[in-house]
């Protein structure tokens, strides 16, 4: 093989690697790759887990969620100036209505990279650089694990039906 071939080979297979690193990076953050064939991510089940995220709830969340998941009073109704209060994460509010990914990514990233909507308005904080994403598991595996079976087999049927639908 001549030289510039082999230079050429050379390119070729480093571009090829970078494409490979840069795919893998891609997945560790891709929250598909972290859900089971159920749609699941969080592990509600995993008594250690649970202990974890509730520890992380009391110090992240409860301020405004309520430190029986209760949210904030009247949390239907926009307050002064257009803002939602905090809902409650229990089986009266609507977070068992969303699949893992997306209270994964709703956690993570907020509401207004989530809506693609930078004016979003909204008092909920963005966890990307406070909470790893295992804390982020851990801490909604934790509210899971308060809902009643009923509810949570209900979840675990939206999370199946969200795989399905990927
Ligand atoms: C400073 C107050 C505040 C804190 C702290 C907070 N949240 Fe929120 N959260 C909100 C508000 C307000 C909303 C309603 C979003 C809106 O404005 O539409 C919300 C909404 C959510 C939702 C969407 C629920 C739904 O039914 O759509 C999830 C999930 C959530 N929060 C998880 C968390 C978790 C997990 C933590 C802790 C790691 C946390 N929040 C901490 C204020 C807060």
């Amino acid at each position: 093989m001549s030289k510039s071939k082999l230079k050429i080979r050379n390119i070729i297979i480093m571009i090829l690697l970078a494409l490979v690193i840069l795919w893998g990076i891609n997945n560790t953050i891709s929250t598909n790759k972290l859900a089971n064939k159920q749609g699941a991510i969080f592990t509600p089940d995993n008594a250690k887990i649970v202990a974890l995220g509730e520890d992380i709830y009391d110090k992240n969340c409860a301020s405004c969620h309520g430190a029986k998941l209760e949210g904030e009073a009247d949390w239907r109704n926009p307050k002064e100036g257009g803002f939602l209060p905090a809902p409650p994460h229990d089986k009266s509010g609507h977070t068992w209505h969303h699949t893992d990914t997306l209270l994964f990514n709703i956690t993570k990233y907020g509401f207004a990279k989530i809506s693609n909507n930078e004016n979003f308005k909204t008092n909920m904080p963005v966890f990307e650089n406070v909470l790893s994403d295992d804390d982020i598991i851990a801490v909604l595996s934790y509210i899971k694990s308060t809902w009643p079976n009923e509810i949570k087999q209900r979840h675990d049927e939206l999370n199946a039906s969200g795989a399905q639908a990927q």
